[in-house]
């Protein structure tokens, strides 16, 4: 698709959806305004990160004291499943989060709340709600539609149906979600964040997800290196967070004192 017919089609997307009026309004002044804030501090983050990443099986090792099984082999049904929905999907969205870490943490904490920002075809999704449907949790999922692609009823497709009883999927921007999904839950054992990769994106969610995650429960952020938000919000508040090497970005998670 070209660019000027992306846009175009983004843009009647966003005008159709009233309730999408400040994501875009916030939108157009970030471009207009900030438009290489959305990347400060990058360089000395990955330097940072750089310096103490770790592989997946060892940071569950050492924040879950569990020997990592892969998602594919202790799920394979699901699993296999799951790919062909993605393979036959006709909208091409972001890809999977670190799939065994979502899942450990949420045994881990013997997860009833999970929150998290960014679904688009649904694997972390399916990771956490896999181990939600055990006691019987909840999954609180925000994320926008893929407007230029008319992608709306495909976000999360590759969550089985009969996982969906567990699953509250918000579908506006987080800055209209999560103050939804906290009317619904106030106190949350996972949090797992992968939606808006920007600076202050990303620090406004942590400080409004932070509070509400309770003592001994686990932080997820996806794609840590974008900018410095993870590391300087985990420097502010005192955090030591462990940081994952997967699949060449990094993955920032700790539990939180
Ligand atoms: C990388 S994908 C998520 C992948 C998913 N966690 C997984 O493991 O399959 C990022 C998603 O975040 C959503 N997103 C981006 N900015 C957002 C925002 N401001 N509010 C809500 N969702 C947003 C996108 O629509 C996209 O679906």
């Amino acid at each position: 698709m070209g660019e000027l017919k992306r846009v175009t089609k983004t843009l009647v997307g966003y005008l159709q959806r009233p309730d999408l009026y400040p994501e875009l309004g916030r939108k157009i002044i970030k471009n207009i305004f900030k438009r290489n804030s959305a990347f400060r501090g990058k360089e000395k983050t990955n330097v940072w990160a750089t310096q103490r990443a770790v592989s997946q099986e060892q940071a569950i090792q050492k924040l879950f004291g569990k020997t990592a099984v892969p998602f594919a082999e202790q799920f394979r049904t699901v699993y296999d499943e799951s790919v062909r929905r993605q393979e036959e999907c006709p909208v091409k969205m972001g890809g999977a989060g670190a799939l065994e870490l979502i899942y450990e943490a949420c045994e881990f904490t013997d997860a009833k709340s999970v929150v998290e920002t960014g679904v688009a075809y649904g694997w972390s999704s399916l990771a956490a709600l896999l181990s939600l449907e055990k006691r019987g949790g909840t999954l609180y999922s925000s994320d926008m539609p893929y407007l230029g692609q008319n992608g709306d009823q495909y976000v999360g497709y590759v969550v089985p149906e009969k996982l969906k009883k567990s699953w509250k999927l918000f579908r506006h921007a987080d800055r209209e979600s999560l103050p939804r999904i906290f009317g619904e839950t106030q106190e949350i054992d996972v949090v797992h964040y992968d939606s808006d990769k920007a600076y202050d994106g990303m620090m406004w969610a942590y400080s409004q997800l932070y509070p509400r995650l309770r003592k001994g429960g686990v932080f997820i952020s996806d794609d840590i290196n974008n900018n410095s938000a993870f590391q300087d919000f985990c420097e502010k508040n005192g955090i030591e967070p462990t940081v994952v090497d997967f699949e060449g970005k990094f993955v920032g998670v700790f539990v939180k004192n």
